[in-house]
């Protein structure tokens, strides 16, 4: 009989820290001082529709305030970069998130620099990336962040494990394996051009997986009994939602692993919201 693994649940984890995070909230809006959290969307992307709708969403359930910035395709990088310099202005606004990616006229990492440091609560600002780099940080990039408090909360300890990351973006895959590497995780990054991943991920105790592939990771490729971390949100052959891990073979094999939807997704979210308090409060 095949081993199942324990499912991470990171919806019931992300609601019982958006608890904490809301209790955080009203206090600090009893001090004066509402979060607030201006949210950029350029084009008509409908899975970044589909990512502002739920960050605004989630901004509602805790209490902060947040206001969605709706620009056209057409939009010029001077004309976005003059709206965040006008949000960085803005004493009232504490984060600024412009959702990635841009138009192809738009240059990202233009943008990034453009947003003040201290209202950069997705930490991709070169600044922000320098203090993860050191571990000095007062905001940690959401996604990753997400992946450690799921770690955390299903009490399984990095210390000395194999850590095998697939995937090498500046989003995702680089500051992952800084922060496993801040737990004393022994982490390895594969991405397009690693000979034999097979056998790199099947050395893997926890195994990140963060490539935009539906159902890449196979059980083939999984120890038995690791931690599999999935941050896909892709579409099947039927077009239902799915992860870079197919989920129905690897929780035959695996000790434990995060279902999409319902896993990284939520946690992503949550630690925005977490970033956003941060960002008020300084
Ligand atoms: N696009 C995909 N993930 C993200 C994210 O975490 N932040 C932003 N700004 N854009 C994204």
């Amino acid at each position: 009989m095949a081993e199942t693994a324990k499912i991470i649940d990171g919806k019931a984890i992300s609601e019982k820290l958006r608890g904490d995070i809301r209790k955080d909230v009203e206090a600090l809006i009893n001090d004066g001082i509402v979060p607030g959290l201006a949210v950029v969307i350029v084009g008509n992307n409908p899975a970044s529709r589909t990512y502002v709708n739920n960050k605004k969403k989630a901004c509602a359930q805790v209490g902060i305030h947040s206001e969605e910035y709706a620009l056209p395709e057409e939009t010029t990088q001077e004309q976005l970069i003059a709206l965040v310099e006008e949000l960085n202005g803005r004493p009232d606004i504490h984060g600024i998130l412009v959702q990635l990616p841009l138009p192809k006229h738009i240059d990202d990492e233009a943008i990034i620099a453009a947003i003040s440091p201290k209202k950069d609560v997705d930490a991709f600002h070169a600044e922000n990336v320098g203090h993860i780099m050191i571990g000095d940080h007062k905001f940690l990039p959401c996604t990753p962040a997400g992946v450690m408090e799921l770690l955390r909360e299903s009490n399984i300890d990095v210390c000395g494990k194999e850590c095998v990351i697939i995937g090498r973006s500046n989003i995702v895959g680089k500051p992952m394996a800084m922060l496993l590497l801040h737990q004393n995780g022994t982490v390895t990054i594969c991405h397009s051009r690693t000979k034999n991943l097979a056998e790199v991920t099947r050395r893997a105790d926890i195994l990140v997986v963060a490539i935009g592939k539906a159902k890449f990771v196979t059980a083939d490729m999984v120890k038995p009994g690791a931690v599999v971390i999935d941050v896909g949100m892709d579409r099947d052959e039927n077009g239902k939602l799915c992860g870079d891990v197919d989920f129905a073979s690897v929780s035959q094999v695996a000790g434990y692993i995060t279902p999409v939807p319902g896993g990284v997704g939520p946690m992503t979210i949550t630690m925005l919201l977490k970033n956003t308090l941060t960002a008020a409060k300084l």
